[in-house]
């Protein structure tokens, strides 16, 4: 499977590229970067960082730095740290981005295999708004895109109504839904459910000390933050949307028409929409075996 990922990482978004980069069947042609979890900047230096950590060649191209339409924002310092990766210090990648933007690139690379390029948004979905409204026919040359982001029934993490990607730009995210792509929407409903411990992150080191040391470095922050809203586990959210573009059977989907709130008290809130669209959202997951192929996959079992 031909997998790009738009991603802000972020240490939930570094374990999402790593069991991407790692699993047999995934074939990663690329990393676009956007604002989010850190500034664009950092959030492209950590992909590159994460692209030379596993021995890829894959180009990486720096996408948008804030929001369609609203404000600008600066990314909390608390939950991945002002590098991006917890506490530890910024990377020093020694390769650049290329010199395309992030939507000039993924309607290239759409254009050049058409129906052949999953897309995996795991940061604010801006990127892809923008390579809608830069090639009409982007949405059609992908095969699909799974992103994680929204929450339906289930409370959000950033306001009582949203999760905190859709939050970030609601109006990229209903671009992006009122599209002819094919859409699979990985909110809070499923992957609040899959939680990784200390212990994990520890037993990961162990039995695969290049990629699974790298996570348990990162992880610490995380779980303090997870902490102190009282839960022992981090979630896994950005691994979740990559796992769901290759094994979609780990999760319960139905197949709604979806729409994003766009200002109020509410904004970002993800809803049921009543016009028929081709997306779809999980509402369900098998945790315990979601949990085992990620680990899976990190300890090179
Ligand atoms: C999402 O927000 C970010 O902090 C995470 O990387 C993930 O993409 C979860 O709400
Ligand atoms: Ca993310």
């Amino acid at each position: 499977m031909k997998l790009l990922i738009d991603t802000d990482p972020g240490i939930d978004d570094a374990m999402a590229i790593l069991f991407a980069a790692r699993h047999p069947e995934i074939e990663l042609v690329g990393l676009t970067t956007v604002f989010g979890n850190v500034p664009v900047e950092i959030a492209t230096r950590n992909a590159l960082a994460l692209v030379e950590h596993c021995g890829l060649a894959i180009p990486v191209a720096q996408g948008a730095g804030q929001p369609l339409e609203l404000p600008p924002f600066v990314p909390p310092a608390h939950i991945h740290g002002v590098e991006g990766f917890g506490h530890l210090p910024a990377f020093t990648p020694a390769r650049q981005a290329v010199t395309e933007s992030a939507a000039e690139f993924m309607t290239r690379l759409a254009r050049e295999h058409p129906g052949e390029i999953t897309l995996c948004p795991i940061g604010p979905i801006t990127n892809i708004a923008e390579a809608i409204r830069l090639d009409p026919e982007f949405a059609g040359n992908l095969k699909r895109i799974v992103f994680m982001g929204g929450a339906l029934d289930a409370p959000g993490n950033i306001s009582p109504f949203a999760e905190a990607n859709s939050y970030h730009d609601p109006h990229a995210l209903e671009v992006v839904l009122r599209s002819q792509a094919e859409i699979l929407m990985i909110g809070l409903d499923v992957t609040m459910r899959v939680q990784l411990q200390a212990a994990d992150f520890a037993a990961l080191a162990e039995a695969a000390p290049h990629d699974g040391g790298l996570l348990d470095g990162m992880a610490g922050l995380y779980l303090e933050f997870y902490r102190s809203i009282g839960q022992e586990g981090c979630a896994l959210h950005d691994p979740m949307a990559v796992i769901a573009c290759l094994e979609p059977d780990l999760f319960e989907i139905e197949r709604i028409g979806l729409t994003c709130i766009v200002e109020g008290e509410e904004t970002g809130r993800t809803l049921r929409h009543a016009e028929p669209a081709q997306s779809a959202a999980a509402l369900d997951c098998d945790a315990a075996r979601v949990r085992a192929l990620f680990l899976d996959v990190i300890s090179g079992a």
